[in-house]
């Protein structure tokens, strides 16, 4: 089967059907999204956070982004991969957001990038689409300015914050993005977002009104536990799974209960007669 085209997704939003998107950073893990059908897999900077043990997404750099995404585009074959843009990587000017959108497609094998902001980064999205890069944008809570927001709170509570958020969705339309990430808003605010906007709108922690939904891998699998944002679901607790594993085989090894001989490799005896004489 082809891979997922950004016509594809917007005809989703017109035909009213949900769109599913979680991230995914490495091979395996994006072999299985992929396999489980979903359309869009986002190689989130959250992987500063849930695989490099940054505090926050703000340190991750591009080489680090493209690292892990050429793992993702291995593993996959239908879905759309989505690149996301590190902090400062597109914020000095469009020549330097058109340069970097470019590594995604051209040296990672992105089909799509995605970067946050909305009005103040409008003059990007445009060039780079211009360019035949298509582009995801991401407003509400943005997390590479959690500095400037104050940290991780809910956006969108007053009118003047709420007004402010629109104007960026309107304008990431305008400006020719195929869809929005809307992060930790007011559910009835996305809801409006997404019935005024003809592009899908992507909602984490945004409540049911979006027209899809994207999670970060580690909440939906309980593989990260520094910190568990109220808007995810964890529908496996893999934590728990691993931590048994690997204290299982730390007994067994020195217990010497591992290896068992169907663990090992059998030898012809006539060698070993033939060593022991050595
Ligand atoms: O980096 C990420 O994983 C994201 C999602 C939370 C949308 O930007």
């Amino acid at each position: 089967m082809p891979r997922i085209t950004i016509n594809k997704i917007r005809e989703m939003k017109q035909k009213g059907e949900k769109i599913t998107m979680l991230t995914a950073y490495d091979y395996v893990t994006a072999k299985l999204v992929d396999e489980a059908g979903i359309p869009l897999i986002l190689v989130g900077d959250s992987l500063g956070m849930v695989v490099l043990g940054y505090e926050t997404t703000i340190p991750v750099t591009i080489e680090e982004m493209l690292h892990h995404t050429r793992a993702v585009v291995r593993g996959t074959s239908r879905a759309l991969i989505v690149g996301d843009m590190p902090f400062m990587t597109y914020h000095l000017n469009t020549e330097q957001a058109l340069s970097n959108a470019a590594k995604f497609i051209q040296e990672a094998g992105t089909q799509a990038v995605k970067l946050e902001g909305g009005v103040t980064v409008a003059d990007k999205v445009k060039r780079i689409v211009e360019c035949g890069i298509p582009v995801m944008g991401h407003i509400g809570l943005t997390p590479q300015s959690i500095n400037q927001i104050g940290g991780h709170r809910i956006q969108g509570k007053t009118l003047e914050v709420a007004a402010r958020i629109l104007d960026d969705a309107k304008a990431l339309e305008q400006a020719g993005a195929f869809a929005v990430v809307l992060e930790t808003v007011p559910a009835a605010l996305a809801k409006l977002i997404t019935g005024k906007i003809s592009i899908p709108t992507i909602g984490i922690g945004a409540g049911i009104g979006c027209d899809g939904q994207v999670q970060v891998i580690n909440d939906v699998l309980g593989s990260y536990t520094d910190f568990v944002p109220k808007h995810a679901k964890q529908y496996a607790k893999l934590v728990d799974v691993m931590s048994n594993a690997i204290s299982q085989y730390h007994e067994e090894v020195t217990t010497g209960k591992f290896p068992t001989k169907e663990n090992s490799f059998p030898m012809d005896e006539s060698i070993l007669e033939a060593l022991k004489g050595k």
